[in-house]
């Protein structure tokens, strides 16, 4: 008899909701007695196949079943749902959890202050590519073709034209073909040279660049904001000197040092005990550079000076490997 079915399916459902605890179980119990072909629906559909004149009775019974399975279900289904919402209660007494950010490379920060530096001097900034021609890398700067200067810098080529720049001096000569004087520009970015990778040098580094010309530029200037720049950089006490060089573009050229300011001049491991560091290289620039840009070097004079970052970046952090800047090990990273 289906008034039976109806008891016990009835009966069935209470029991097995008494032992359901999770929405797991319950989503089990929906299927059996809720979905398409669960229990209730199997009953409902019995009910076409029943006696016209028993179907009001039994219609109001299997309503009756179908009510009460539901509400109970959905009581059921908000008591678990209010429960596992407990769960989930944020603790706010606990500490937090530390998360590690990155931080800016060393070569990246030394870059910053020196920008900002000599953007105080009234410096702008500008980057040329990677990849140059030999004409800005050595032609112009006036390194002949076959000249034993070129062997000063060992060479990525790329073909007879084209090379992995050696310094950034290259950006100078593209600055001046592009722009009349007055150029005051500071030029910063990586390097390539052609030598075997140890503890003292790489095959890549970084380098900044200045160049300033107009009419009436003297060494005398060059020397006034190199110190001040180096006294910005590395403290007001710092001791200087200005020793001569050569360099193919700038004539006269000159190296700078600085007193160490790792043993204060008194000698030590990393100034090889002369009490020195030399710190980057200048000049007044050499006519003939002018001459490739197309600047009138009887009107024009102007200064240039390059420096390595890496150089000073190890020196101010006493790094002994030049490799650990390039090898991105996070444990060496996080320090700085
Ligand atoms: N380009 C030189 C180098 O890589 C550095 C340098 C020296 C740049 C003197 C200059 C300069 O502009 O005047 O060794």
């Amino acid at each position: 008899m289906i008034i039976d079915e109806i008891i016990s399916c009835r009966n069935h459902f209470e029991s097995d909701i008494s032992t359901v605890n999770s929405l797991k179980d319950l989503e089990n119990l929906r299927i059996k007695f809720l979905s398409k072909n669960g229990l209730l629906a199997k009953l409902l559909e019995q009910l076409k196949s029943i006696p016209k004149d028993q179907k009001p009775v039994v219609g109001k019974e299997l309503n009756v079943l179908k009510n009460f399975i539901e509400s109970t279900f959905n009581s059921k289904k908000e008591s678990l749902e209010i429960n596992d919402e407990q769960k989930e209660f944020i603790d706010l007494s606990l500490p937090a959890r530390n998360f590690s950010i990155g931080s800016k490379h060393i070569i990246n920060q030394a870059l910053d202050e020196i920008k900002a530096i000599f953007k105080g001097l009234g410096f702008s900034v500008k980057e040329g590519p990677e990849l140059e021609s030999d004409f800005n890398n050595f032609e112009a700067l006036n390194f002949p073709s076959n000249h034993p200067a070129r062997d000063m810098q060992d060479t990525f080529f790329i073909n007879q034209k084209f090379l992995l720049r050696t310094h950034t001096s290259p950006v100078q000569i593209r600055i001046m073909l592009d722009q009349k004087p007055p150029v005051r520009a500071i030029m910063p970015g990586r390097v390539f040279r052609n030598e075997a990778v140890n503890s003292r040098s790489h095959c890549q580094f970084h380098q900044i660049e200045g160049l300033y010309v107009d009419t009436d530029v003297t060494f005398a200037e060059l020397k006034g904001t190199l110190v001040a720049f180096a006294k910005e950089f590395y403290g007001n006490s710092l001791k200087y000197k200005f020793r001569s060089s050569f360099f193919p573009f700038t004539e006269p050229s000159a190296e700078m040092d600085i007193t160490c300011f790792i043993c204060k001049g008194n000698g030590c491991r990393v100034c090889k005990n002369s009490g020195w560091l030399e710190i980057l290289g200048c000049g007044m620039v050499d006519p003939n550079v002018f001459a490739s840009v197309g600047y009138d070097s009887e009107k024009y004079s102007g200064y240039a000076f390059g420096m390595g970052i890496e150089r000073i970046a190890m020196l101010r952090y006493g790094i002994t490997d030049i490799r650990i800047l390039f090898e991105n090990d996070i444990r060496f990273l996080k320090q700085f």
